[in-house]
């Protein structure tokens, strides 16, 4: 029997993006596989219904994941949508794997296997799979044009009849792939751009896109390609030599993340009191508590004439090449997935077992079953 793929319309109310694009569900079918569409999924895409015209239409969400012997999602699964999935059946999607761990109680209990986005390795081999790498860039990216909206400046130099216009000045704080994607962006836009991480790998990539390394001698270098937590001396450094460069910026991007932990706070209210009336601060780490002490998700604050904005979901913005890019990074796991036609969740390969979270009745992630046992919700 050829495996059915389903695709649920996204619940989250703030979501425009979808799993899986028509070009993705051609190229799927061609492999013989069979791709079902919850009806309207595509329309904040720009999608209809009849563009799936390699798909089978399903109007009930019941119905839909009561068939699948895959579902892809985007937002994690809702507790009831978990309930309508069929018993020992895959789910592939985001899954925030440090929050609200019970969903993986009822997830095992229901005898899924369910692989998290999010957990997928940083490894060469799994990069066209990597949608934090390609949801990361959006964000990047989204970032300084919302800041560039609600900023009363230019960002380029111009040379104009009415005087010369000077650039805009812009901090990128973390440069990961958000970051550097943020720094290309702004740098297009004609700002001067300076960044700065606690990863000293980034120095060399910062400066090849054109930008200024600010270097604060501390080296948090962690597990995986991330970054560590800092010691409270070293934050007090960090904000210390931080401050100056935060004063002179009219635009902060902001981006630090610690995988499993609330956002690191780098800038101060302090901090923010002596920048210039009308700078802009984008925290792109809002959802994790914010890297600045005034954020507050989803909300543009308003602090001694500095505009502090937090937006969420922001990947969600840029909905159409998102999903493009998460369809592909879906398509591409499925290729390691599906072999020869047959579901293959081979525990011996990096990736599939890296990311799966709770496989044949049981928690498979390591972490996960750990904080479990522990008694954590
Ligand atoms: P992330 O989203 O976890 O964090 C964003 C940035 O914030 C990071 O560069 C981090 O070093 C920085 N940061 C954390 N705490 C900070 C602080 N207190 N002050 C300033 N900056 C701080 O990171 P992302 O973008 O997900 O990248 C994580 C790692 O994965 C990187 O090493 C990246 O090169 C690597 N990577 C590897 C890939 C692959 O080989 N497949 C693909 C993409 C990323």
């Amino acid at each position: 029997m050829a495996i059915q793929i389903c695709v649920p319309k996204e619940v989250r109310k703030d979501e425009q993006r979808v799993a899986l694009v028509p070009d993705t569900v051609k190229r799927l079918a061609t492999e013989g596989l069979l791709i079902n569409i919850q009806s309207g999924a595509g329309e904040l895409v720009g999608y209809t219904d009849a563009d799936y015209e390699n798909a089978s239409i399903v109007a009930d969400s019941k119905e839909l994941l009561g068939k699948a012997d895959i579902t892809l999602m985007v937002n994690p699964a809702t507790s009831e949508q978990i309930e309508q999935l069929k018993d020992g059946s895959v789910l592939i999607g985001y899954m925030d794997p440090h929050a609200d761990l019970q969903r993986f109680n009822q997830l095992k209990n229901k005898n899924i296997s369910a692989f998290s986005m999010e957990l997928i390795p940083r490894i060469s081999r799994a990069q066209a799979m990597d949608a934090l790498s390609s949801q990361a860039s959006i964000a990047g990216y989204k970032a300084v044009l919302l800041a560039a909206n609600i900023l009363g400046k230019f960002f380029p130099m111009l040379t104009t009849a009415a005087g010369t216009i000077r650039p805009s000045k812009v901090l990128i704080i973390g440069a990961g792939v958000a970051g550097l994607q943020a720094i290309a962006t702004a740098r297009r836009l004609g700002a001067i751009v300076e960044a700065y991480d606690v990863r000293a790998a980034t120095k060399e990539q910062v400066e090849s896109l054109g930008a200024k390394f600010v270097d604060i001698e501390i080296k948090a270098e962690g597990d995986g390609g991330y970054a560590r937590e800092l010691s409270e001396e070293e934050k007090q450094q960090q904000q210390e030599i931080l401050a100056k460069h935060v004063a002179a910026a009219d635009v902060i991007i902001t981006t630090a993340a610690i995988p499993g932990r609330s956002s690191p706070r780098i800038i101060s209210t302090a901090m923010v009191e002596g920048m210039r009336g009308g700078s802009v601060i984008v925290d792109l780490a809002a959802e994790g508590g914010g890297n600045c002490e005034l954020t507050k998700a989803d909300e543009t604050v308003l602090h001694q004439g500095v505009k502090i904005y937090g937006p969420v979901n922001v990947p969600s913005m840029v909905g159409n090449h998102a999903s493009e890019m998460y369809s592909k990074n879906l398509l591409n796991f499925l290729e390691l997935l599906i072999q020869d036609g047959v579901i293959n969740i081979d525990l011996e390969d990096e990736i599939i077992s890296g990311s799966l979270i709770t496989h044949a009745g049981a928690i498979h992630h390591a972490g996960i079953e750990a904080q479990l046992s522990k008694g954590a919700s």
